[in-house]
């Protein structure tokens, strides 16, 4: 006897609209291949979370509960609205994003205030970063980067095609000043689960490491470009590309300190790392591909953030690296927009004889191992 499997009652659907149409319509990405921009230019940087209050009661006085979603990145916190937090409590968000790398807050109305309301909460971290070729709302501001994802328009998984789609990254590595607190809110998830992010610690990947082969490390720097996935755009869209400034690339650290709380961080990822400057390219491939496995395979240094529509991701790309996961059925629609502020030019550690860190290591000391 064949019986009908059924899906529960309960079982929790994500909203999509009848008729298949977008929940977000004034939020659709759009592509000029004719739009230029200028570059931001180099500026001063001063980091809110400078000016935090270590306890953060501003941000935590609302809160009804909040747990950390890993040992070593991402806390989820409920009860706040990220639209209502003052000036002091963004300083805050902006110190807990630089700690637990990922903050992740749900059920937001930062969906529905509007581009400039949205625009003024998170030039806060930063002035905003406009994508060399991402799209952007028609009727909307050149810095919402819109994420979309839909059987009509393919843009996206066409950029990730003939590849795995676990492409770890820093958003923007490449450029001179480098992005610091950012945001992605939510608009539409396909209507099963996926389309989640995962998201890396580099600080944890950088204190995993031995502390011998961490002091190899300082001092190294490496370059970044995003030429190829610029030329990906030109390759996959031709007279529809879209190149609104110059291909960027710039020499970064390999290990970098953060302004404000001072943990160093592995600052390299598989997707704009090129080459260590100074290093032969096998011995450079050598070393970079370790440390992209390395990132590849901590699942113990990870977290995975899934979304609803209304979730808001703030993170800190300085302390982190991420990727999608493009994961649920082909076709469906996934539509999110992202704010990303420019922070601090990426600042070196310092190379040291011994700085001590073996012994804040737990399992080394305890193993007796430094
Ligand atoms: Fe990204």
């Amino acid at each position: 006897m064949v019986t009908e499997s059924k899906v529960p009652a309960n079982k929790v659907v994500r909203p999509v609209s009848e008729d298949g149409s977008p929940l977000y319509p004034d939020y659709m990405p759009f592509y000029d291949p004719l739009e230029k921009v200028e570059d931001i230019g180099p500026f001063e940087h001063f980091d809110p979370g400078h000016r935090a209050d270590p306890a953060k009661p501003n941000l935590f006085k609302d809160v009804t509960k909040m747990w950390d979603i890993s040992p070593h990145i991402g806390t989820e916190i409920h009860g706040v609205q990220v639209s209502q937090l003052s000036p002091e409590g963004l300083d805050e968000l902006a110190l807990l994003a630089a700690e637990r790398g990922a903050v992740v807050f749900r059920n937001q109305d930062f969906k529905d205030l509007g581009f400039e309301k949205q625009k003024d909460i998170v030039r806060h971290f930063g002035p905003l970063h406009v994508h060399g070729w991402a799209p952007h709302p028609k009727n909307g501001p050149v810095e919402h980067m819109i994420i979309y994802d839909h059987k009509d328009d393919l843009r996206v998984r066409k950029s990730w095609a003939r590849q795995s789609p676990i492409q770890f990254h820093t958003d923007q590595s490449p450029e001179p000043q480098t992005p610091g607190t950012t945001f992605i809110c939510m608009l539409e998830s396909p209507s099963g689960a996926g389309g989640d992010t995962i998201i890396s610690s580099s600080v944890r990947a950088f204190e995993r490491l031995s502390p011998r082969f961490r002091k190899r490390l300082e001092g190294l720097t490496a370059i970044h470009s995003n030429s190829d996935v610029a030329s990906a755009e030109i390759n996959n869209n031709g007279t529809k590309a879209v190149m609104r400034r110059d291909m960027v690339s710039n020499e970064h650290p390999v290990v970098i300190v953060h302004p404000v709380t001072k943990r160093k961080a592995l600052y390299v990822n598989p997707v704009y790392t090129r080459r260590i400057v100074g290093f032969d390219k096998e011995e450079s491939d050598y070393l970079l591909k370790f440390l992209f496995d390395h990132i590849i395979r901590g699942q113990d240094f990870s977290c995975r953030v899934r979304y609803e529509p209304g979730t808001v991701l703030v993170w800190d790309q300085r302390v982190t690296n991420h990727s999608q996961t493009l994961d649920y059925a082909p076709g469906e629609r996934r539509h999110a927009f992202r704010l990303t502020p420019i922070a601090n030019k990426p600042i070196p550690s310092l190379v040291e004889e011994d700085d001590g860190e073996c012994e804040k290591d737990e399992m080394r000391a305890q193993l007796n191992i430094c």
